[in-house]
């Protein structure tokens, strides 16, 4: 049985349709990013699918539960840390975990156990008992991510689990994610490319509310970047020569000490020997590793916010 499974899911708003018919299989267990420029229908997906938004056609279910006809059994199955983190700002920080615990019916000491596991992972014990309204935006996002968690949910949505937040404690929210793999399903979306990168099992990039490519991160690359770039340092290398690669590759670009050159299947050989023969000095050359990012400028055209 899938954790997640969406039919032909549709939302619009008074006309404007924000997700367009998205078909999405998530196994038990597996980490999927949805990567998507703003706008493309990320978060209106997952509201959907937390039961906080009523499609306006199209069907969907979490672990075989219908998220219209069982939307109270989907809630206990799910947990969730929303975009805009919502937590009750004159409680403080222990509080908050303790009400989400409450909701979901926790005993008080598998309660309390939970909670102090999660503040210790989230580096949050210093600061249990401080009201949340004396947080930074960091500490806000990972306290979030704790309430998602403390009910011990099997399938987690994640939107955008690590903005805002600083270079380490983004690396420990990775670490923490990357533990959970395999044992919950994650449904996450993400701005940083890295993110989605190491952590998903698979990714479906989504634009203009579809999924527009779907796949692990090497498919993606496999079958979506159909040319390979050479980085060559050199010196010594004139105008004519410079024309003359125009005239054969697609992208030729001068580059700090040296060329880069991109076309579809990219002889490496070829620009070598070219190169020797027309008597420039050649220092290094390597293959440019194809990245996620160039893999989604290509399909949408847009570069996401960072
Ligand atoms: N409640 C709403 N009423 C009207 N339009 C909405 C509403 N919620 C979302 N939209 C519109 O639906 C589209 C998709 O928005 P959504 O928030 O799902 O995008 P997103 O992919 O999560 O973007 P971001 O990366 O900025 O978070 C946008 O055009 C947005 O303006
Ligand atoms: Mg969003």
């Amino acid at each position: 049985m899938n954790a997640v499974k969406t039919s032909k899911l549709v939302k619009e708003f008074n006309g404007l349709v924000a997700v367009n018919g998205i078909d999405l299989e998530i196994k038990k267990g597996e980490l999927f990013s949805l990567l998507g420029p703003n706008g493309a229908g990320k978060t209106t997906t997952i509201n959907m699918l937390c039961c906080l938004l009523k499609p306006t056609s199209g069907t969907a279910s979490i672990l075989g539960h219908d998220i219209i006809k069982n939307p109270f059994k989907v809630k206990d199955l799910i947990g969730v840390s929303p975009q805009d983190t919502i937590l009750s700002k004159h409680l403080n920080c222990w509080e908050n975990l303790s009400l989400m615990g409450e909701i979901h019916r926790l005993e008080s000491k598998e309660l309390k156990k939970k909670s102090e596991e999660l503040l210790e992972t989230m580096g949050l014990t210093e600061r249990a008992r401080d009201q949340v309204s004396k947080f930074s935006g960091g500490m806000r996002r990972r306290l979030s991510i704790a309430m998602a968690l403390v009910h011990d949910p099997e399938v987690v949505f994640l939107d955008e689990p690590t903005l805002g937040l600083d270079p380490q404690a983004r690396r420990a929210v990775w670490e923490y994610i990357a533990e959970l793999k395999g044992k919950k399903t994650i449904l996450l979306t993400t701005h940083y490319m890295e993110e989605a990168d190491c952590l998903s099992d698979r990714i479906g990039i989504i634009d203009e509310g579809k999924i527009v490519a779907l796949g692990t991160s090497e498919e993606l690359k496999r079958n979506h970047l159909d040319s390979q770039s050479l980085i060559i340092s050199a010196e010594n290398f004139g105008t004519k020569v410079i024309e003359n690669l125009r005239g054969k590759y697609s992208v030729v670009e001068k580059i700090n000490g040296g060329l880069k050159i991109s076309h579809k299947d990219l002889d490496f050989k070829e620009v070598i020997d070219y190169l020797y023969s027309q008597g420039v000095n050649i220092y290094s050359a390597a293959s440019e590793q194809p990245t996620l990012e160039n893999v989604f400028i290509q399909i949408t055209g847009k570069r996401l916010r960072d």
